[in-house]
């Protein structure tokens, strides 16, 4: 076994990332898991597996319980904080400067990507440390609140909210067409730490595959996308990424 490629990665992998010009990667809470940051759908220790998601990220229980929505997502903060980056967020940030045209983009909202030196980072979820106006979406830099108060916003005085996508609302538009473009246009696509069942982040490595792109998947577990990916890595992130960097760059 070669000393560089002790997983065994096969050569034609390889030679498709150190040939490629353009690539892509979509990461998800798996790539976070390694840092201490809970995934969301594991049967146990997932996220959503104390709470129905629609109960605590949703315009509708922030409109009939900001109290509540608030303290779920100070405690997401609080574990956020504690958290650092892990070798595959450091992989990832290396990755940008091998490639020469290299997009990350995440469902992420921990930020750890940009922690770990990522500079061009699409957010497709918003990040938890951003605020923003819950009536006209401005960002709002400083607020004051106490457990029993939500922070309101010091122009209007609306409700401020976290700065993160919800369910039943649009992505950033900007985000997601850059995401989108990005897949278009990539050589290789890498889906790594995502459970590909949120739409449309789900859909990306798709279009990357039907624009002509090698799908690699980084991932413990099978997804719906393994069937579409050329290479299905099995194992951890921050196991498989700075192993696979050091085959193919040494
Ligand atoms: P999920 O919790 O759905 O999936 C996490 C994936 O990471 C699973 O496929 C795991 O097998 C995999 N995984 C676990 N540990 C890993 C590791 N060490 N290395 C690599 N992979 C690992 O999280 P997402 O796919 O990110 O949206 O979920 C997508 C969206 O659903 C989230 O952004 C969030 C959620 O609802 C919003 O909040 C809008």
């Amino acid at each position: 076994m070669d000393n560089l490629n002790p997983l065994n990665f096969p050569a034609d992998l390889l030679a498709c990332l150190r040939l490629a010009r353009a690539a892509a990667a979509l990461t998800g809470a798996g790539v976070s898991a390694e840092s201490g940051v809970p995934t969301f759908r594991d049967a146990q220790t997932g996220l959503w597996a104390r709470y129905r998601p629609e109960d605590l990220a949703s315009p509708q229980a922030f409109a009939e319980n900001p109290v509540q929505v608030w303290e779920w997502y100070r405690w997401r903060r609080g574990l956020v904080s504690g958290a650092l980056p892990n070798p595959a967020h450091y992989a990832l940030a290396d990755l940008e400067k091998r490639i020469p045209r290299f997009t990350l983009i995440t469902q992420n909202v921990d930020g750890l990507h940009h922690t770990a030196g990522s500079r061009q980072v699409i957010e497709l979820h918003g990040n938890i440390w951003r605020n923003k106006c819950s009536r006209d979406g401005a960002q709002v830099e400083v607020v004051s609140s106490n457990q029993e108060n939500p922070p309101l916003c010091p122009r209007c005085s609306g409700l401020v909210r976290p700065d993160v996508v919800w369910f039943g609302e649009q992505l950033p538009a900007e985000a997601l067409e850059a995401a989108w473009d990005a897949a278009q246009h990539c050589a290789v696509f890498l889906s790594i730490g995502t459970s590909g069942l949120v739409q449309p982040a789900a859909s990306l490595p798709l279009i990357a595959v039907q624009s002509g792109a090698t799908l690699i998947e980084i991932n413990p577990d099978e997804t719906p996308l393994t069937p579409h990916a050329s290479y299905s890595l099995r194992g951890p992130a921050g196991l498989i990424l700075p192993e696979l960097l050091q085959a193919v760059w040494g």
